[in-house]
């Protein structure tokens, strides 16, 4: 059995989702990189003070039940609006913010029986990762599944604009200097965009086994 998987990929193509049942399935441990960033930047946008500055002074928080903490404050949904998605992409061209998750990520990855779920986690975070996926969709079907999402909580949501903005953010993802969105060399590529979640799971399971 594969005691670490880290898996990779845009916006939108279902990771969180899957690595949340595969870690479910195999009594793993979930760690959501993303909310990390997205709780940074969310104490630059409350703050105003400097990226560098938040960086210093910030203590982040997962529990195994998927709450986010930040500076001892639970911040699980304030982190999920499109101005912090926004932020969190912004924040993490910078390589002081990169440094300071990355350590934290490995620490957390050092017991083993985690799955992991980001941009750089197969490149930079965990190379010696037992499996890494590659987890992608179309840029329509993603922005499909985020408006169907939004649709089901009663928030407005345009198509297009969703469209525009996860374009956007895989744009400046995988242009930063520093690790940018990539699928490593050993990473195995699962294109979401005509598949269930069972499948992909199904696919995830039968690769760490
Ligand atoms: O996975 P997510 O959408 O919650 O991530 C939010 C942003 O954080 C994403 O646009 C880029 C950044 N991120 C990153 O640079 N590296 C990671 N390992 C995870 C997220």
């Amino acid at each position: 059995m594969k005691k670490i998987i880290a898996v990779d990929g845009p916006a939108g193509a279902g990771k969180s989702t899957v690595s949340k049942i595969v870690a479910a399935r195999l009594g793993y441990t979930y760690i959501d990189t993303g909310a990390m960033y997205r709780a940074v930047a969310l104490k630059v946008l409350e703050s105003g003070k400097s990226v560098e500055a938040v960086t210093q002074d910030i203590e982040i928080k997962l529990d195994t039940s998927g709450k986010v903490f930040l500076d001892g404050r639970e911040v699980t949904k304030e982190i999920r609006t499109p101005e912090v998605s926004r932020g969190a992409s912004d924040v993490a061209k910078f390589g002081v913010v990169r440094k300071k998750l990355t350590e934290l990520q490995r620490e957390m990855a050092a017991q083993g029986s985690v799955i992991m779920d980001g941009r750089d986690i197969g490149t930079q975070v965990l190379p010696n990762a037992d499996l890494k996926i590659f987890l992608t969709a179309s840029v329509e079907e993603r922005a499909r599944r985020r408006f169907a999402e939004l649709k089901e909580k009663n928030f407005a949501a345009d198509f297009e604009q969703i469209k525009k903005e996860i374009s956007l953010r895989d744009k400046q993802d995988s242009e930063r200097e520093i690790a940018p969105l990539a699928k490593a060399e050993d990473a195995v590529l699962l294109d979401s965009t005509s598949l269930t979640i069972e499948q992909v799971v199904a696919e995830i399971l039968r690769l760490a086994r």
